[in-house]
């Protein structure tokens, strides 16, 4: 359960190498942060000594977004063995290519990003229910906002798990259980390494602050950089030639 002051002492992180995840973790480092548990594809991977926690234990455990029936037991079992998650981040993702070619890719690239946040997203919902409190952070993207042709199916995906999630916020008003829909532009993270900066890049740390500051301030949803919000706002009813023309 979260302390006196609304900082969190369990924090799971469904896709636990990401860059962004950890650096959430880093950030909710306080001294009331207990217990991290990092749920990812590789466990014997994972260097638990390398995740900057503070001084909160790490656990790590196997999760595939891919293997959408094991999601429900397996929050169960890592609730069961850590007590009450106080937030569970929805970190995982793949950036895959918009090829006009390649169905069966976009296929598990919608499998990864849409359907895994379905079912992981509905797993930690019932258990935040159950709990009567807790907040399932959910990484979307402005990609969502507005598709472009460049990465049509990321963004589709990312549209997919935003409606998903804010949606999923509205169902659970009441119950004591959050969710906090995070919309990023373009972060320097290990899934654009090499790719070109966008407009209002920042970094992982950055989109951490606006988590913590979200956490703490109870909000439904977060841009980041901020202004993007209205950025966006002008950009989602751009002329279609004009948005193609910024597509470059
Ligand atoms: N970077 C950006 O510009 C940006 C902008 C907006 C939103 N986002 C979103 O933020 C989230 C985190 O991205 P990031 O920038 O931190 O990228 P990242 O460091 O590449 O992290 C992506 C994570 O997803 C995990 N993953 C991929 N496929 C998986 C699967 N089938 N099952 C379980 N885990 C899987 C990866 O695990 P492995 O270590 O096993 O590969 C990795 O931990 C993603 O949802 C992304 O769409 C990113």
């Amino acid at each position: 359960m979260n302390n006196a002051i609304n900082d969190p002492q369990t924090v799971l992180v469904l896709g636990g190498t990401s860059d962004i995840g950890q650096a959430i973790v880093a950030k909710l480092a306080t001294t009331s942060l207990r217990q991290v548990i990092l749920a990812v594809r590789q466990p014997d991977q994972v260097d638990v000594e390398q995740v900057a926690v503070g001084d909160a234990d790490v656990a790590v455990v196997g999760f595939d977004a891919t293997d959408t029936a094991s999601h429900e037991a397996l929050i169960a079992d890592v609730a069961e063995e850590y007590g009450d998650l106080d937030v569970i981040v929805q970190a995982f993702g793949q950036l895959g290519a918009s090829d006009l070619q390649d169905p069966i890719a976009s296929a598990e690239l919608a499998t990864v990003n849409y359907a895994g946040a379905v079912s992981s997203g509905l797993a930690a919902a019932k258990q935040l229910r159950l709990q009567g409190h807790g907040t399932l952070v959910v990484l979307s993207s402005v990609a969502g906002v507005r598709t472009r042709g460049s990465n049509f199916v990321y963004g589709s995906t990312k549209a997919g798990q935003d409606a998903f999630a804010t949606g999923l916020g509205h169902a659970l008003h009441g119950t004591g259980a959050k969710v906090l829909t995070v919309r990023p532009g373009f972060v320097r993270s290990a899934m654009t390494d090499g790719l070109e900066e966008a407009p209002f890049s920042v970094d992982p740390d950055d989109v951490a602050d606006a988590v913590v500051a979200g956490l703490r301030s109870g909000k439904s949803v977060v841009w980041v950089p901020g202004k993007l919000r209205y950025v966006f706002g002008l950009l989602r009813f751009a002329p279609d030639a004009v948005w193609r023309k910024l597509d470059k």
